[in-house]
């Protein structure tokens, strides 16, 4: 079922203020109390009632209230604005349902009325952030790796919080800072789908790298503020969230599209959240059935995020999902250094920049800068193999939209 908060009046921020949409509505009988309601009430089946966006959840809890359960919301268009009244026969199971109303959800989140992508921003703000609270912490490095990782998994319900995979949100630390400031925000990558964890949309998870390192003069060893306020969160725990913010890593609605992920580390993190939403969840309106490459880069075994997972998906999904790993103290490059991402980016150059040619390839970067330069240097010599400049190449694709970098 939907969070009651998921969809509250923040019409404002979103471009839905002045839109209706339609509720499919089950298990709600006529009764002394729906005799008060202004809409049809049947005695089984489903009925649809049209709803402005500012009602939303005031309908949503009514409906609740009355015992009755929403099933789908979808926009009010010209498709269905015909057969919103229509009565329409129910037998789905919960798990049916639950797809579909994420499918619908999803539907009303990510278009607007042009049919362009409603991408929500800032919805919390700094001076008022959302107070979310840690419902998981978990490690992701495993036994002999290097440092703290966390797959971090907040609770968002009851608030109107939405996001799009690719997207970050702000955390700001508890305390001040060196000045007596309160701390400011740290933006972390969504690690995890619109649809959150536990497929509900209240939940939003976090890939968390504890960063430590020796003080330059005194040799003191440093804790980074707020990635060591994450990593030893306890699940209970009540944290401050903005956001969300990012429009340049969203993944293209197109199906058939070919995907290129390079990561090093915790840049892992809007990756998962991609290839959950093309292969783990279910839509009716997004089946996955392009190609996805993901180039990742690591310290060495142990420190591989998602490990099981993303081989669990190589495994059974051969033919749509390609997974290259780069182990930089454990695996050697030609030269006998280490193997860093753009090493693999060299070895298979030509493979990608034939499927850069391709209109429909996006190219993501995420996680260290240092990477940045060795793989522009790798692929301009690919480019200039074919007589091509990498830097206009690349400024096309930045044009298009297809070139997609986030780095820290
Ligand atoms: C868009 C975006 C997405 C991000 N996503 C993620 C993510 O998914 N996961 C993640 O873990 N992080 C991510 N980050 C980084 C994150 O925002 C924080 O910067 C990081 O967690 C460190 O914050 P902190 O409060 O722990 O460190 P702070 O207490 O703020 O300390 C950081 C400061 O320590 C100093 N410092 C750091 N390393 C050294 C060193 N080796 N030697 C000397 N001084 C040093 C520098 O002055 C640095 O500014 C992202 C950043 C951005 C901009
Ligand atoms: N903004 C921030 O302040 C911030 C945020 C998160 C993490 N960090 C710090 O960044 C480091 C990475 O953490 P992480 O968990 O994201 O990743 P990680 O698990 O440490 O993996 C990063 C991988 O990238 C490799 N690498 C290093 N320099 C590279 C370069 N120039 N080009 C390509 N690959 C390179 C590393 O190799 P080698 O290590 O073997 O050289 C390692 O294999 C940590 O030291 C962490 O403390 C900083």
């Amino acid at each position: 079922m939907y969070g009651s908060g998921t969809l509250a009046a923040s019409g404002k921020n979103t471009g839905f203020g002045s839109r209706m949409f339609v509720y499919e509505v089950v298990g709600l009988g006529q009764n002394g109390v729906t005799d008060q309601l202004n809409y049809p009430i049947r005695e089984s089946g489903s009925f649809h009632i049209t709803v402005p966006y500012e009602r939303m959840n005031q309908e949503m809890r009514r409906i609740t209230r009355l015992g009755g359960k929403i099933v789908s919301i979808k926009p009010l268009n010209a498709d269905n604005a015909n057969n919103s009244q229509e009565v329409k026969a129910t037998s789905k199971t919960e798990s049916q349902q639950t797809t579909e109303n994420n499918k619908s959800k999803s539907m009303t989140e990510a278009k607007s009325k042009k049919g362009k992508k409603d991408v929500p921003v800032n919805t919390y703000k700094p001076k008022q952030p959302l107070i979310g609270r840690c419902i998981e912490n978990e490690e992701l490095v495993q036994e002999g790796g290097i440092g703290i990782v966390r797959h971090v998994n907040l609770d968002i319900s009851d608030s109107d919080l939405r996001y799009l995979e690719g997207q970050s949100i702000g955390i700001i630390p508890p305390g001040e800072d060196e000045n007596g400031k309160p701390h400011k925000l740290r933006l972390y990558s969504i690690a995890s789908t619109r649809h959150g964890d536990k497929g509900d949309d209240n939940t939003v998870a976090l890939c968390v790298r504890e960063l430590v390192y020796q003080h330059p003069e005194t040799g003191e060893t440093v804790y980074g503020v707020c990635s060591s306020y994450l990593c030893h969160l306890e699940p209970g725990a009540e944290v401050q969230i903005t956001g969300p913010v990012g429009k340049n890593m969203l993944l293209p609605d197109d199906p058939n599209a070919t995907i290129i992920m390079m990561a090093t580390g915790t840049g892992i993190a809007p990756y998962r959240a991609y290839l959950w939403r093309m292969f783990r969840e279910q839509h009716e309106d997004y089946k996955f059935n392009g190609f996805a490459w993901l180039i990742f880069g690591v310290p060495k075994t142990p420190n591989i995020l998602y490990k099981e997972d993303l081989e669990e998906l190589q495994e059974k999904y051969p033919d749509n999902f390609r997974l290259t790993y780069a182990l930089s103290r454990e695996q050697k490059n030609a030269e006998g250094e280490k193997m860093y991402i753009q090493n693999r980016v060299a070895e298979h150059s030509g493979e990608l920049w034939e499927l850069m040619q391709k209109e429909n390839t996006h190219t993501y970067i995420c996680g260290l800068k240092g990477m940045e330069d060795g793989i522009d240097e790798v692929m301009a010599a690919e480019a200039d193999k074919h007589g091509v400049d990498w830097s206009e190449f690349q400024r096309q694709m930045k044009k298009a939209k297809r070139w997609h970098v986030e780095t820290y």
